[in-house]
């Protein structure tokens, strides 16, 4: 990126005084390893706050160094932007995306005119009368393939959205991003569709030795506790970047330390990103600069679009005092409603007045978690994982659908769907499969999942998923009270990395038992029965023999399909029988799916909340609109994040 090579400019030098005789505008780097240390005047040689141990703990993206620099990049009006990069349209015009008669993204130009999330195609188009409004693309059954369709508005009722078009793009913008960054010296997490988290502490390290040779050391008498060289200019270049201030009089007349100098080199790399990424792919981003992730968040969204914010650390305590705690990464949702309930207000600074043991009342864990967090405390390492771990297809149905028949076309479609996303994960290449399959049911306020492994022995193939999907669908209506559906969904998980070792024949002998766990498969229901922990038993063959229920619509069909299923477990049963059955015991308690969850881990947060689902790649890939879709919060409080297993 040549960030090494590019000249350090400064907008003004005041040396600082005689103790440098050496320093020059030219070269802003006396050479503290000889002459500062003179044993002349040792006690009048000013220094950092800093010491060669933090600074050296840069390289290791240690999150104890208060030199930590960390950046969030978010994309602007994301998928806005993908429609006009895919169409070619001028940027400057008003764009929505629509997903039936609702708009889901909304670009700069368009927000102009004062839309928002919430309005309809309709009302969008009172309000601004040359909005662009470009449908997502759907999948119609049969279709191979989701495709942009004419007139996709008028047929919520056979197809089903498709938001791969954004996830392709989201892909390659991070390849972008992972391409600009030095191969070795970069920690990216994805964070969501559209956004990004990078640890540039060790990148950062690398530049400021390059630039401030006198920083290598050796550690002045091999103390690491030493305090830093001070830094030898007093005026740094932050560019086109958005200062936040510091809220205080002399907040600026305290001249630059390193902490500063790291985020002015952190905010140049986000800039170079930022510049790739538009030239290479032709979108624009925002970004933030700061200490921790929880602050470089912040940052993002403080100036869009286009911009970067860099909340130096002597800025944090004001930035956030001025800051509702609700817009807190995590405080987005249930547990910030909660702390509003309790304490009467939104606002940081307000908070900021409540003893630890008052913010206790939230739970023990959560309360010293919030108590450092609105500090601008936050500890949690960038985590460089970008597999994602599970794949969820979803239809809500309005009106809602009432027969086994009507469900199973569905299913077709998100068994088409989650394959085709598998292949792209090297399912094919086994490469990386997951183990198993859920579906979601939802029958008035009460949502149903049933759950079945996903067979390792025989390639996943889109025809294996859809039987699997078929037989879940088939027990969930043999058990009735299935109709009216309003919301099915089809997911996969616990993406494992293939097989390489040759396992030989006992991946083949899993089938008999496989298919057996099937018909007793991991039951969960948020409205009914509460989830019990228990062995494989004769599940849902007990009802094939009872009373037929003739409001059940489907009934025969789904016996039908679970009565071939039986009999072909029995059949590889037998044939099978030395198989180990403790292999594929599975304990439904830890299974439970929240719909919401998503391809990327959750950041391992205190809870999901609006803001942390707003990172879920997989809230939208459903097809009600985010903002209407139920909460599903089987979790409880927030604990404080910990910080992570390497
Ligand atoms: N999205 C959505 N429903 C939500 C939140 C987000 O469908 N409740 C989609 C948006 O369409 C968006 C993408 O997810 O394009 C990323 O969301 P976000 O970053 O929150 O918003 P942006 O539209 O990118 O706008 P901004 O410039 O404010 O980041
Ligand atoms: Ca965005
Ligand atoms: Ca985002």
């Amino acid at each position: 990126m040549g960030l090494s090579k590019r000249a350090y400019t400064f907008k003004k030098i005041r040396v600082s005084g005689p103790l440098w005789p050496n320093c020059s505008m030219s070269s802003p780097a006396p050479n503290f390893a000889s002459s500062p240390f003179s044993i002349t005047s040792p006690r009048r040689i000013p220094k950092s706050k800093f010491t060669y141990k933090q600074l050296h703990q840069l390289k290791s993206y240690s999150p104890q160094t208060p030199l930590r620099v960390i950046a969030h990049v978010d994309l602007d009006a994301f998928y806005a932007q993908c429609e006009t990069v895919r169409l070619g349209i001028d940027p400057s015009k008003p764009l929505a995306v629509q997903q039936w008669q609702g708009l889901i993204a909304i670009n700069y130009p368009a927000r102009a005119f004062g839309l928002s999330r919430h309005v309809t195609s309709t009302e969008a188009l009172k309000q601004c009368p040359d909005l662009i409004m470009q449908h997502v693309a759907t999948w119609k059954e049969g279709d191979e393939k989701w495709a942009y369709h004419e007139n996709s508005f008028k047929e919520m009722a056979t197809h089903k959205v498709s938001l791969d078009p954004y996830r392709m793009e989201s892909r390659k913008i991070l390849k972008c991003i992972k391409e600009t960054l030095p191969e070795k010296e970069q920690r990216v997490e994805k964070a969501g569709i559209d956004e990004v988290f990078l640890d540039l502490s060790a990148q950062v390290h690398t530049v400021l030795l390059e630039r401030y040779p006198e920083l290598r050391g050796p550690t002045p008498y091999e103390d690491p506790t030493e305090r830093l060289p001070k830094v030898p200019t007093t005026v740094l270049d932050w560019a086109a970047d958005a200062l936040v201030e510091t809220g205080e009089e002399d907040g600026e007349d305290v001249d630059p330390d390193w902490d500063d100098v790291c985020m002015v080199i952190a905010s140049e790399i986000v800039r170079d990103v930022r510049k790739d990424v538009k030239e290479k792919l032709g979108y624009t981003c925002s970004g933030g600069v700061a200490r921790n992730k929880m602050l470089a968040k912040l940052g993002s969204g403080y100036k869009k679009p286009n911009q970067q914010t860099v909340i130096r650390n002597r800025a944090v305590k004001h930035f956030l005092s001025e800051m509702k705690f609700t817009k807190i990464r995590m405080l987005g949702g249930k547990l910030g409603d909660e702390a509003v309930a309790m304490f009467g207000t939104d606002k940081v600074k307000d908070l900021l007045e409540q003893p630890m043991d008052q913010l206790k009342k939230l739970g023990d864990d959560t309360g010293s978690w919030l108590y450092s967090t609105i500090r601008g405390e936050d500890n949690s390492e960038v985590n460089p994982r970008t597999q994602i771990k599970s794949m969820l297809s979803a239809k809500s149905f309005r009106p809602a659908i009432n027969s086994f028949e009507q469900g199973v076309r569905w299913l077709r479609i998100f068994a088409a769907d989650i394959f085709s996303r598998c292949v792209e994960e090297g399912v094919l290449e086994n490469k990386r499969r997951p183990k198993t399959v859920n579906l979601h049911h939802r029958q008035g306020a009460q949502t149903r999942s049933r759950q079945a492994p996903v067979p390792q022995g025989k390639p996943l193939s889109e025809a294996m998923l859809f039987d699997l999907a078929k037989n879940l669908l088939a027990q969930v209506v043999v058990d009735g009270r299935a109709w009216p559906c309003a919301n099915l969904s089809l997911s996969v998980g616990g993406f494992e990395d293939g097989i390489t070792n040759n396992k030989g024949i006992g991946g083949f002998l899993v089938r008999g038992a496989e298919a057996k766990a099937m018909m007793s498969t991991g039951r969960s229901a948020s409205g009914g029965e509460p989830p019990a922990k228990r062995r494989r038993t004769k599940g849902n063959i007990a009802n094939f023999f009872g009373p037929r229920d003739d409001k059940n619509k489907g009934f025969d069909a789904a016996r039908a399909v679970l009565m071939k299923a039986h009999s072909e477990s029995t059949r590889e049963e037998e044939a099978e029988d030395d198989f180990d059955e403790h292999e594929h015991e599975h304990d439904e308690d830890d299974h439970f799916h929240d719909p919401n969850e998503g391809d990327v881990e959750r950041p391992h947060t205190p809870t999901p909340d609006r803001n942390a689902s707003n990172n879920n790649d997989n809230l939208y890939r459903s097809d009600t609109p985010p903002s209407a879709q139920p909460q599903h919060n089987t979790h409880s409080l927030p604990v404080p994040p910990t910080t992570q297993p390497k």
